[in-house]
């Protein structure tokens, strides 16, 4: 497809202008608020909409519509970018999310995949990121600059309106992500966050959304899945999308979770994307938490992100296009390494159950790990780990181990003693780091200048890229005329 990057307006009527405010020159960039937060960076990817018709018509029998090697869309948002260039660990964070998607995919003949990829980064117009704009070429994304997709001043709710901006990470401006729907050219769009890598290669997802359930590899893919609580998931006979639950954030009395919204596996469709403008636009939605809060008064309200992306997402697959998406495996995909187990302080009567919803006709009593509802996260083996979001664990560029917080108030003691696992987390920074070894590997042998890094932080996990704690030492500056097409081919 062409690289193109085109300001895009909003695509309804609106009496706000879809010209880009004036750019500052410095890039603000929203770090998540709190350990569950993702990384609210988002590059905006997306292509022209002339050149991908509305039509379905190609969806509808994948296979015979995509020539082989299949690309997928991987897509980032990049929301607002103040002081990006002084945020250690940005830039890095570009470069090894591509090179853990390349390794995984055809260009890379160990993995055994079959399928390519192309980068995507969704900008937002107003975030001040246009000097970001060359960087991201470089690194191989193509850049989107896009406004928020729903004009909120024209909402008719208004406490939605007046809190909507107060939401994490970045109020409406996290819409943009939506747009990642619009890359109709792709038969598939996957959206992550910054602060993810991914592990394994992830043909059986592919798979089993591109190939007929009865065909030998639609079965095949469909067999090799890891669903959350598989023995009460009937899959769809066409697969719309993959995600993971924000268990970590949800309570074994509250039926409704959030999608976790660092990683979102999609099909791409107009006819979504105008789906979800139309309902935010209408926002339906009730202040609180709880059973009759938030989207549809249905107990999408209250949780981290409710009233943005990851409200927006679980309220779509669950209410508005329900018996679609399907829901993986939360240790296997997404992994946060966090608890899943609810560990109070209150609702004490829920101590040791799974902190996700009980499924229809399992008593709480019995919504728990011995009962095989939930499955330990904290101690699940690196190597059957698929794809990594670094969130309880801390960022990788942090340098920093996930040791338990000491709260003010004690009654929490237990809980955030619990919450993570040290080990797992570094095995799984290590992973993170043998990336990024890799890429200045490729670097060196084309000729780039080399570093020996030899910082003292617990070298066996951050490889002597962190000097000491909080020290984070960034890769070596790309220069202007460097290119990553250089090391990759494209
Ligand atoms: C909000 O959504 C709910 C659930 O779909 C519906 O019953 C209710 O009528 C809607 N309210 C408005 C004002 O549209
Ligand atoms: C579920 O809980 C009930 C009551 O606590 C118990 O009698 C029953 O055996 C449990 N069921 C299973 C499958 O463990
Ligand atoms: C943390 O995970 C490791 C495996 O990565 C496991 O061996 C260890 O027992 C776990 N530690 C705790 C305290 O659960």
């Amino acid at each position: 497809m062409r690289r193109r990057e085109i300001m895009r307006p909003r695509p309804s009527a609106s009496n706000k202008t879809s010209v880009p405010t004036l750019l500052r020159g410095f890039l603000v960039l929203l770090l998540g608020f709190s350990i569950f937060t993702v990384w609210g960076m988002s590059f905006i990817l997306h292509s022209s909409t002339q050149n991908h018709p509305f039509s379905h018509s190609a969806v509808q029998t994948p296979p015979q519509t995509f020539t082989e090697p299949v690309k997928i869309a991987h897509v980032i948002s990049l929301i607002t970018c103040h002081r990006a260039d002084r945020v250690q660990g940005f830039r890095d964070a570009l470069v090894i999310l591509r090179h853990s998607i390349h390794q995984n995919s055809v260009h890379h003949p160990p993995a055994n995949s079959r399928y390519s990829y192309q980068m995507y980064a969704l900008v937002h117009a107003e975030g001040g990121c246009d000097a970001q704009l060359p960087l991201l070429r470089r690194l191989g994304y193509i850049p989107l600059v896009y406004d928020t997709p729903v004009d909120i001043q024209s909402v008719n709710n208004e406490w939605y309106r007046q809190h909507v901006e107060g939401e994490n990470c970045c109020g409406s401006k996290e819409f943009i992500k939506l747009y990642a729907y619009t890359l109709t050219e792709y038969p598939i769009v996957v959206h992550w966050d910054l602060d993810v890598a991914v592990l394994k290669p992830m043909d059986d997802l592919y798979d089993a959304m591109l190939y007929d359930r009865n065909s030998e590899r639609g079965r095949t893919a469909r067999q090799k899945l890891h669903l959350q609580r598989p023995q009460y998931q009937t899959l769809p006979d066409r697969i719309d999308a993959f995600f993971t639950r924000d268990i970590t954030s949800s309570a074994p009395w509250e039926a409704v979770q959030a999608v976790q919204g660092g990683f979102v596996v999609a099909r791409p469709s107009m006819e979504h994307f105008e789906m979800y403008r139309q309902f935010i636009l209408e926002a339906n939605y009730t202040k609180g938490r709880g059973p009759t809060s938030g989207w549809g008064g249905m107990g999408y309200g209250g949780f981290q992100g409710a009233m943005a992306y990851q409200g927006v997402l679980a309220y779509f697959y669950d209410q508005i296009y329900p018996g679609h998406a399907v829901e993986l495996d939360v240790c296997r995909w997404n992994q946060v390494v966090a608890d899943v187990i609810w560990r109070g302080p209150d609702h004490m009567e829920h101590h040791g159950q799974c902190r996700q919803f009980p499924p229809a006709g399992v008593l709480p009593e019995n919504n728990t790990a011995e009962k095989g509802l939930c499955q330990d996260c904290r101690i699940l083996p690196v190597d059957e780990t698929y794809t990594v979001h670094y969130t309880a664990c801390k960022k990788p560029w942090e340098c920093l181990l996930p040791t338990p917080r000491n709260p003010r108030d004690k009654r929490h003691v237990y809980r955030l003693k619990e919450l993570t696992n040290i080990t797992t987390c570094g095995l799984l920074f290590r992973q993170y780091f043998n990336y990024r070894q890799e890429v200045e590997q490729l670097l060196a042998a084309h000729g780039h200048k080399q570093k020996h890094y030899e910082g003292s932080f617990h070298p066996e996990y951050f490889m002597g890229y962190c000097k000491r704690a909080g020290g984070y030492d960034p890769m070596l500056s790309i220069p202007e005329d460097f290119d990553l097409k250089m090391i990759y081919g494209f």
